[in-house]
């Protein structure tokens, strides 16, 4: 944990802000002298590696969509320990988002609530920088977290996503289909097999030789999620990413009163995980044993991370837990997944 001066001085700085003023150390970091000398302290260790997508991950631990919206500080959260970074979500339409304040912290459990609403600079934007980044040969893996533009009506949604597709597969190294946001309108409908079928067979053939994954919301009944990892299977994707944030409010400690003047959006953080665990086990039952799953919500520990693997995770990633931890969480998870060997 931060210490207690750090602790308190973050729970009162605006959550946005400090989000700001992390990823402007995490983009020095990634500057290669940093990057070198932080990598000495944070990297994972070459016994560490995993194969899955086709791909080499330097450790099973990466950073979850969401907090790199721009793929501008990949290269300072790779030295940071992350195996592999998820950058996005990037809409075909650059947009700025819900109206702040648009993210809050429950800190009693540990969590926040976010409605940032995709705010990201566009495809163009994203494909500018992954391909100067590709050209510097960061040391993880880049997955690219695709979703629809605000804009665009949820019935022409295909054709935005394809848009994203084209331009930013070939420099992703795996691309993820976000349809379970709670934060842009219709979003989530995406995800009724009908739907999502075209869609995913669209993107995929967009996406061409590059993995592509579906990312689900917490949210759905176990059989939905069931017959969603069937049909990514029926459908050739590479995996699934299980999952985003939930519109749940349930067994909160934080005062009622407080959660109520957040507002609408999603809830991550440590109130997922028990769910998280549930949803694992309805998707690794329904694919076969070598399809990727990759598991996300509530993870806070190296034990949290070893309990997905055991579970049959493939790959594990968070979020939350690296506000209220800080900066070498990545380091923390990696060090102790080999001392529990
Ligand atoms: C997210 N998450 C997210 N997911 C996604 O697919 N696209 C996105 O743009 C975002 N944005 C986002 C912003 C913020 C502030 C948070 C906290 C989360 C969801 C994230 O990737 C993850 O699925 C959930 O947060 C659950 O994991 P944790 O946070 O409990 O480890």
């Amino acid at each position: 944990m931060y210490p207690l001066l750090f602790r308190v001085v973050l729970s009162r700085l605006d959550p946005e802000f400090a989000h700001h003023a992390g990823m402007a150390v995490i983009r020095v970091l990634g500057v290669p002298s940093f990057s070198w000398a932080t990598r000495a302290l944070t990297a994972p260790a070459a016994d560490q590696r995993v194969h899955a997508l086709g791909l080499e991950f330097p450790s099973p631990f990466g950073i979850a969509a969401g907090f790199d919206k721009n793929a501008v500080g990949v290269r300072g959260l790779a030295a940071l320990g992350f195996g592999h970074v998820e950058v996005g979500t990037i809409t075909a339409i650059p947009q700025d988002g819900n109206p702040k304040p648009r993210l809050f912290r429950l800190i009693p459990d540990r969590a926040v609530i976010n409605r940032m609403g995709f705010n990201n600079a566009g495809a163009d934007a994203a494909a500018q920088r992954l391909t100067k980044l590709r050209r510097r040969r960061p040391d993880t893996v880049i997955g690219v977290n695709i979703g629809k533009s605000r804009v665009v009506d949820v019935e022409n949604a295909t054709a935005d996503y394809v848009a994203s597709a084209t331009k930013l597969a070939s420099l992703a190294d795996y691309l993820a289909v976000n349809v379970s946001s709670p934060n842009t309108p219709g979003l989530r409908g995406l995800q009724a097999v009908e739907t999502l079928a075209p869609l995913l067979r669209a993107v995929k053939e967009a996406a061409g030789r590059t993995p592509l994954l579906v990312k689900i919301a917490p949210d759905l009944p176990d059989d939905e999620i069931a017959a969603i990892a069937r049909l990514a299977v029926a459908e050739g994707l590479a995996g699934i990413i299980a999952h985003n944030t939930t519109i749940g409010r349930d067994g909160l400690k934080t005062d009622a009163a407080k959660v109520e003047a957040a507002g609408a959006g999603g809830l991550s953080g440590a109130p997922l995980r028990a769910r998280s665990m549930e949803v694992l086990a309805v998707v690794r039952e329904a694919v076969p044993a070598d399809f990727c799953v990759i598991s996300v919500g509530g993870v806070e520990t190296a034990a949290d991370v070893q309990e997905r693997l055991d579970a049959g995770a493939t790959l594990v990633q968070g979020y939350t837990a690296f506000l209220y931890r800080g900066p070498f969480w990545g380091r923390q998870i990696n060090r102790g997944l080999r001392s529990a060997r």
